[in-house]
């Protein structure tokens, strides 16, 4: 079911100072900022030669990786994003293996205009993990 890793994302309590630490400090390719309301958060991406790390930070009142920085409030992995090439099969094939799938279990749309879900950290050690079909 999983193809590539697509991203690490790790959540920052400031996007301008976390960009400028990634291009000054580690001498990466950063992105432009970009805010994506409908997931609660703002994004810039690092570019590396194999995958990406997406840096968030909290947008708007609800965001969901408020919670995550008020029990992390240095920032910290956020989740990881695998990509697959059927995100519905690839859900079906996950809920009636038991796992949780967040958020109603409706593909949203995500940062690279494509379908992604959110499995429930509980069920895969701690860790959430993005799908996004690719
Ligand atoms: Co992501």
């Amino acid at each position: 079911m999983l193809g590539r890793v697509n991203h690490v994302a790790i959540a920052v309590p400031n996007l301008a100072i976390a960009t400028e630490s990634y291009k000054t400090t580690l001498g990466a390719k950063v992105s432009e900022a970009q805010a994506l309301p409908e997931h609660g958060v703002t994004v810039v991406f690092v570019e590396l030669p194999n995958t990406k790390i997406e840096l968030l930070e909290p947008l708007g009142e609800k965001s969901p990786i408020a919670a995550f920085l008020a029990k992390s409030p240095d920032g910290g992995m956020h989740h990881i994003c695998y990509e697959v090439d059927d995100i519905l099969a690839a859900r079906d094939q996950l809920v009636a293996a038991g796992a949780r799938v967040l958020g109603g279990g409706e593909p949203k749309i995500g940062a690279h205009n494509k379908p992604v879900l959110f499995l429930h950290p509980k069920d895969f050690f701690g860790t959430l993990i993005e799908l996004e079909q690719v």
